[in-house]
This record gives C-alpha cells, structure tokens and sequence, in this order.
C-alpha cells in the first residue's frame, strides 16, 4: 500500500522529490506540506488531453496527489478568475497556468511568486522574455504558440495556385480569384443552380470577436503594416501609421474574403468554420491542427505555412502565444508545486507536448528525431496514429514542426506591461466598433492615444 506523503517532514519530502524529478528550493521549509498540489488551467486543448497524462506520471514517480482545477476556455476568462482567486488571497491554488501576455500583471499585483532561478538554456530565447519582467524571472515557460497560415492546397490548386502567398497583399488577391471561381463551379452542378450557405466558401476565417484572440489578430496586422514591436508607444513616428493601416487591413479581408460572423469566431469556432470546407485560408494555432486533420487530409487537402510577410521587407512576425507556469503567491505547497513545474516543463515533457499538438519551449525538443529526448508516456490507445498522417504522431514529429519552429522564432511577445489587460481591452473594444461600421471613419488616432495612456497606467 502506498502511503500518504501528507505528514512527512518537508525535509525529507524535499530529497525525495529532488532524487525523483531533480529540483526543489534550497533552504528551510516552513512545515509539511499537506494535501494535493492544485494546478489551476484552462483546458486541454490538444486531443490526446497531454498535459494531464504529464501531471497523471508525475504522481505516479512521486506519490503526491495533484488536483486540476479547470478554467473558462478563453484567455481572458481565465484571466478574471485567477486574479480575483489570488486577490482574494483565500485561493488554494498552488500552480497557475498563465498566458504569456499577464506576467507582468500577476507580478505586480503580488499574485505569483518569483521563480528565483535562472532558467537553463535550452528554452527558446523569445520565449524566456515572457517570463522575465522586472529584473526577474517569474515562472517557467510551458507550453509556447505561433500564428500559422492554414490553407486548402487541393482547392488552391485546382484553380492554378501552387504556394501559399508570400505576403498579405497576395492572399487577398488569391482569395478573390478562387472563392467566388470555387462557389460559381458549385453553383454550376447544384440542380437548383445555388450554393446552400453551409457549403459556401469564403476567403479566410479569424479570431475576430472581442477578447484576447482580436488584440493578437489586430496586433499582427499593425506590424504586417510596419509596425514595431519593441515599439513602447502607438502615438509617435511611423507606429501611427501602421496601427491605421493595420487595422484597416484586417477591415478590409473582412468585408471583402471573411463572412461576417467571423466578427463572432474565436479559434475554436474559426477552427470549424476551416475544416467543414467554408474557407480557403485560416490564421490560427498550431494546437488545432490535430483537430482539423480530423476532418481534412493533412498535406493534401490542407497545409500549415508561415503567416505572410510584411510587403516592405518581407519579414514574417506573429504573436508570440503560449502559456507559463508560476507558484502562487499563496501557495501552501511550494516545494510541491516546483517540483511539479519543473517535472512539467523537463526535456522529455517537452517533447511530448510538441508530439501531441502543443508548440513547445525549449529548443531540444525541435532535433531531428534521434537526436531530440523521447517522450516517456505510454501511446495512448486512445490515439488514432496508426493511419500514418492522421494526428497526434507519438514517437514523432508532427507534419508541421519546421513550418512552426520558424515561425516561433520570428514570433514576438505583445507588449509587456502591467496594463496589458487595459490596453487589450481598449483594442478589443475599438477594433470591434470599427469591424462592425459600415465603411468606418479611421480610428487609429483615438485607438494609439488610448492604447498609450492604458499601457501607461493612465484609464
Ligand atoms: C492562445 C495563445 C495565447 C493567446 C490566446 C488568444 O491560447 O496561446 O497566448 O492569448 O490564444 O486567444
């Protein structure tokens, strides 16, 4: 019978979990530390549910017990609940599962703790800027994101495009030829000569609705436009400019290739709208490949590239996503809860993630096969990788892992401020005004002056 680590002295829970997992703060421990390691975190959104199997080996080497608390969907719901939970400073969360864009604000706001350990260098050199804030390194990068263009090569094809487009000037370009050319063909061979509204397809889908997936969409426009993204103000030189005309572009694909209920679409819903056939490109994560090689045939009917280049230099940039793992502020498990991240975010983990959809944080986990450390989970029999190119690929590279790596390298973090959520918000808000107006006035001055005072501090 296995016994209860509850009562042991943290002493000897702290060697232990050292000889198991290889880490554990240095230093006198205030007490045994009692009950499971809680892991507040939005879902899983990989199909094969990885990060749990992670979490299910760790207690397994370890003995402890570790309990998930599951958090809303979306980023900013997410958000809410873990700061008004650390706020309240009655939350028994041990470990919180945060975007990379709230570092800054979870650490000002005194809800997580330092990390008070350099990170080894394996993990990617723009991931590690979203943990560091202050002089100081708040958590350990996760699991990482990159924007990625989808797009139905076998429909580019059939009408004479072969590559995806080099820069977002020619993907509007491609999606006016072949959308409307696609939807007369169909036209043609339906009895009653129209195409039904389910089987109609547009340009591209988006994240568009108001909450975090907007701000990413609109910042990646902005910098496809010119826009800087080490820039610390929106009001001053060029950064107006590419603002307005960021924002403009994204209004632009939408009345003119997107349907309008892409104003309401946030990856999940782009991610169907794709992969039942209603578009040709669609700007998403890497995490719902796995989903849409359920419905098309990876590599055939569709395929993951860069997200087009800026015209001017022919830079390619994308949000930098991805979340990282922190102690709570709060926490009653600390020893645990580092010997949990650091089990979670390990070479080998590492891998799995990359092997089971997510994008992962340290660079290892990108060798060639051999060469890369192997993932220790047992194949989950649940998986469906004996059809060869179906997802997930255990014991391998994902199809589209040299596409990602590169665009994880270009990708850039969004502005790192303790405000960040007032500024996203400040986005949210006016972009979706605009998207929603007919024809719309320009608002990128009012937007850049907003954007300014919220990163400010200045509401
Ligand atoms: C993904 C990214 C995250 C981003 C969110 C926006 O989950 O990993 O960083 O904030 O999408 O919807």
């Amino acid at each position: 019978m296995r016994r209860s680590r509850a009562g042991w002295p943290a002493a000897l829970l702290c060697l232990l979990l050292t000889a198991a997992v290889g880490g554990c703060t240095a230093g006198p421990e205030p007490g045994p530390e009692l009950g499971p390691i809680v892991v507040a975190t939005g879902s899983d959104l990989s199909s094969t549910g990885v990060r749990q199997e992670l979490i299910r080996a760790f207690e397994k080497r370890t003995g402890r017990t570790v309990r998930i608390v599951k958090l809303p969907d979306t980023a900013d719901g997410q958000r809410s609940q873990l700061l008004a939970a650390g706020q309240s400073g009655n939350s028994d969360y041990d470990v919180l599962n945060l975007d990379v864009a709230w570092t800054a604000e979870f650490a000002e706001a005194g809800v997580i703790r330092p990390w008070d350990a350099p990170l080894d260098d394996d993990f990617l050199t723009s991931v590690v800027k979203t943990v560091d804030y202050d002089g100081k390194i708040w958590g350990v990068p996760f699991n990482s994101d990159a924007g990625l263009l989808y797009y139905r090569k076998d429909i580019l094809a059939r009408y004479g495009e072969y590559a995806p487009p080099a820069n977002w000037g020619q993907l509007k370009d491609m999606a006016l030829k072949v959308a409307p050319a696609y939807n007369r063909d169909l036209a043609a061979r339906a009895k009653d000569g129209k195409v039904p509204e389910d089987r109609r397809m547009y340009g591209m889908v988006a994240q568009l609705r108001p909450y975090e997936g907007l701000t990413v969409n609109t910042l990646e426009s902005a910098w496809a436009s010119g826009g800087d993204p080490d820039a610390t103000s929106f009001t001053k030189g060029e950064q107006v400019g590419a603002l307005q005309l960021g924002v403009a572009d994204v209004k632009d694909r939408l009345d003119r290739i997107m349907p309008h209920e892409a104003t309401a679409m946030d990856e999940t819903e782009s991610r169907r709208w794709f992969a039942d056939g209603r578009a040709l490109f669609m700007r998403n994560w890497p995490v719902e490949y796995a989903s849409v090689a359920e419905k098309l045939t990876p590599g055939t009917q569709f395929d993951v590239a860069e997200l087009p280049a800026r015209a001017a230099d022919g830079k390619r940039m994308s949000v930098l996503g991805g979340q990282n793992l922190a102690i709570s502020a709060g926490s009653k498990r600390p020893a645990g809860a580092r010997a949990l991240i650091e089990a979670l975010t390990s070479p080998s983990s590492e891998r799995c993630l990359l092997e089971r959809g997510f994008a992962a944080t340290r660079d290892s986990a990108y060798r060639q096969a051999g060469k890369a450390p192997s993932c220790p989970l047992p194949p989950d029999p649940a998986e469906h990788g004996t059809t060869g190119q179906r997802a997930p690929w255990p014991g391998r590279e994902p199809p589209y892992t040299r596409t990602l790596y590169a665009a994880l390298r270009a990708a850039e973090p969004r502005p790192r401020s303790a405000h960040y959520q007032t500024f996203s918000k400040v986005v949210q808000i006016r972009v979706s005004e605009y998207l929603n107006s007919r024809g719309g006035t320009a608002i990128a001055d009012e937007l850049a002056r907003e954007a300014d005072e919220a990163l400010g501090g200045r509401e």
